[in-house]
């Protein structure tokens, strides 16, 4: 089973972290295909939490190859922070090989990420506030700025002085803000050159030769099916295609060599930022996942919002990714519930939809149709086989499978790496 995609099925935060770190030592090599630090993977491997934004999970697992792909956005000052943060707690991370053809999120592309934003008022997306979105913005306007523009100056001061002529327009004369000098680019760019020289890499050639030799290659998603720029609730989305398509683009490989397409879906749903969520709820049930499930962001802290299980939206994620397993996580949270609701279906200005909508406007409009299963009370958090868990929540998990589009391999009862029941083995 070499090549195997992790990718999110809502809209984030399911716990792609804790899913790719459950496939530890079995995993070669790991590659971020996508994002930036705009991502929060939370990993809990003992008494020890982890928290990470731009650098894949699976660079916990000793041994582990891990691989910033072409299709991600790199803060270089981010990078080099998270990795001496993991050195210093034990974690060897020299193995870690960047793409040469990734592109570099600048000061500038911060600052533009964080005044769009404030100029949008309440059509704001929400954005993490990274740059992300700039940043993607310039590499698909033909004006942005690759690692590997950084070890030839000439180049890159030729690039950063083309990328700057409209933007300083902009930022004075629009934004009211002071022009951004483009040695004052260059100089913080360059001064990374020689620490990041040695990681950097054709990235899609030594993905080639693990996969030629027989090694497993797991490409881990950042974001989510409902965040992709093609295929989520545009506008109200990040700037990557966060599906598995993208890690074909976003790493250089075929997408015939892709054998297993692995979706983490929670038990529930939880959006951050702006845009629809037709399950979401404003009530104590609400305030119930967001204290039990501790549905706070991991990159800006942000409440996350709050509601339940969302089948249509599972169907159509299985669908858009080619989802053949799905990792259920955080069935824990639901515990203490007298019953669980699930959406099954919409009702669209009266008329019953089974599907996620395809017009905007629709799904704004959605409200969910549910039903009700029984909940359990017993602690769950100690279970690892189906059999060991309260019959109500084997159905609550069988019936979320049978309308979700895939099979439900693996199921996350606690935070910790090993609270999980595995039904099926994702690499089997
Ligand atoms: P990611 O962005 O998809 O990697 O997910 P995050 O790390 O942002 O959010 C998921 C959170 O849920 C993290 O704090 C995990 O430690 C936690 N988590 C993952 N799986 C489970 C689970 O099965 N049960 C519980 N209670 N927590 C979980
Ligand atoms: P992980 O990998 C949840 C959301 C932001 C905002 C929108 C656009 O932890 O699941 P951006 O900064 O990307 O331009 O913001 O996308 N968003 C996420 N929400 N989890 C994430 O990552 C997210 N990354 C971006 O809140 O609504
Ligand atoms: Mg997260």
């Amino acid at each position: 089973m070499p090549a195997v995609v992790i990718v999110g099925a809502q809209w984030g935060d399911e716990g792609k972290g804790k899913a790719t770190d459950l496939l530890g030592s079995r995993i070669d090599f790991v590659v971020k295909f996508n994002g930036g630090n705009n991502a929060g993977h939370t990993v809990v491997v003992g008494d020890e939490k982890y928290a990470l934004h731009l650098l894949p999970s699976g660079i916990l697992t000793p041994g582990v190859t891990p691989i910033i792909g072409n299709g991600v956005v790199v803060d270089i000052e981010v990078l080099f922070q998270e990795l001496e943060a993991l050195s210093a707690r034990g974690v060897d991370v020299s193995r870690l090989r960047v793409s040469a053809n990734a592109h570099v999120i600048t000061h500038y592309h911060r600052t533009i990420d964080r005044v769009t934003e404030r100029f949008l008022g309440k059509r704001q997306i929400g954005t993490t506030g990274r740059g992300i979105g700039p940043t993607y913005a310039d590499k698909i306007n033909r004006v942005g700025i690759r690692i590997q523009d950084i070890f030839d100056e000439n180049i890159l001061r030729q690039k950063v002085e083309a990328a700057l002529d409209q933007k300083n327009h902009l930022l004075v004369k629009i934004y009211n803000r002071r022009a951004i000098s483009v040695d004052e680019i260059v100089d913080s760019l360059l001064a990374y050159a020689d620490r990041l020289r040695p990681m950097v890499a054709d990235t899609a050639l030594e993905i080639h030769h693990a996969l030629e030799g027989g090694k497993t290659v797991l490409f881990e998603g950042g974001q989510a099916t409902m965040l992709d720029v093609d295929h989520g609730t545009y506008p109200f989305v990040t700037s990557s295609n966060a599906t598995a398509g993208g890690a074909s683009t976003g790493s250089g490989i075929g997408p015939g060599r892709i054998d297993r397409v692995i979706g983490i879906v929670k038990a529930y749903t939880t959006r951050v930022g702006a845009g629809p969520f037709p399950t979401e709820l404003f009530d104590a049930s609400g305030d119930f996942l967001r204290a039990n499930g501790f549905e706070f962001g991991t990159t800006t802290g942000r409440p996350r919002r709050c509601g339940w299980y969302d089948a249509p939206i599972a169907r159509y994620s299985a669908r858009i990714n080619g989802v053949t397993d799905f990792v259920l996580t955080k069935l824990d949270v639901l515990t203490g519930l007298d019953e669980i609701p699930v959406c099954v279906a919409y009702e669209v200005d009266g008329v019953r939809v089974d599907e996620v909508p395809v017009s905007q406007t629709d799904f704004h409009h959605a409200k969910p149709i549910y039903e009700r299963f029984p909940g359990w009370s017993e602690d769950i958090t100690g279970v690892r086989r189906f059999e060991d868990l309260p019959k109500n929540a084997q159905d609550y998990v069988l019936a979320l499978e049978a309308m979700s589009g895939s099979r439900i391999s693996v199921i996350g009862v606690g935070p910790g790496r090993d609270a999980a029941v595995v039904r099926h083995d994702l690499l089997g």
